[in-house]
């Protein structure tokens, strides 16, 4: 039987991470997760409770309630992918919105917030047979990955995606606005002191500015048939 391999997919916001990692684990017949949605549900869960994380009250009040937290990511086979849930509640949609965007950045940037989650990611990746997208996966999450990528486009193409995705979910929201927000996260993303982003030394890096999805998707694809029939 063939072997299965662990897929780790890095790189900015907004370069369709996702989107390429979902059509992968669905060719390979692999386990996908999107640990930014976990990132998100976290933020979601300090926000309802009116945390921010912009003091250090803040933050200490974010890492008192990691215990009252669960996550799962729940299939949904009419729509062919998992959904995230936090503690029993489907909050997919409300994960999205440019709102929980606007300071997912700073909660990915507690210490105790990362070690929960990559603890999480990892158990979940035990079994190899997986593709995980996000910002530290093949730094920190999987190190030893068989195969990882680290995705990049122009912070103007990434913003333009955006804006569409959103609009088309019926947000109301300016192309600038989105702009601003993907350049802010880019900053606090590949600053921040606990596990910034940054291209794995042996990521291939996949700048996606000028390729459209089908060609991303076969590429990728072809790299994984080639990892694979070595492992
Ligand atoms: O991929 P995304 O845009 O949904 O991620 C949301 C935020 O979560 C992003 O600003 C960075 C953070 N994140 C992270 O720090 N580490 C990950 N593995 C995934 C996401």
């Amino acid at each position: 039987m063939e072997k299965k391999i662990t897929i780790a997919i890095d790189g900015y916001s907004s370069t369709g991470k996702s989107t390429i990692a979902k059509q992968l684990a669905t060719a390979l017949g692999y386990v996908y997760v999107d640990t930014g949605a976990m990132y998100r549900a976290v933020t979601l869960f300090a926000l309802r409770n009116g945390s921010i994380a912009d003091t250090d009250e803040d933050v200490d009040n974010i890492v008192s309630l990691l215990s009252e937290i669960r996550l799962k990511f729940v299939p949904n086979s009419s729509l062919g992918y998992c959904e995230m849930y936090l503690n029993d509640e489907n909050v997919e949609a409300e994960i999205r919105t440019l709102h929980v965007s606007q300071f997912v950045s700073k909660v990915a940037a507690i210490e105790a917030v990362r070690v929960k989650l990559v603890e999480l990611q990892q158990a979940m990746g035990r079994e190899k047979g997986i593709v995980m997208d996000g910002r530290d996966i093949g730094t920190v999450v999987f190190p030893d990955a068989e195969l990882k990528i680290f995705m990049t486009a122009s912070p103007e193409k990434r913003a333009y995606r955006r804006y569409k995705e959103l609009l088309d979910r019926g947000d109301k929201v300016t192309y600038e606005e989105v702009l601003k927000n993907v350049e802010h996260r880019d900053y606090i993303d590949t600053n921040r002191e606990f596990s910034p982003l940054r291209k794995a030394e042996d990521a291939i890096a996949f700048d996606n500015s000028d390729m459209g999805l089908k060609e991303q998707f076969e590429r990728i694809l072809s790299y994984s048939q080639r990892v694979i029939a070595r492992a």
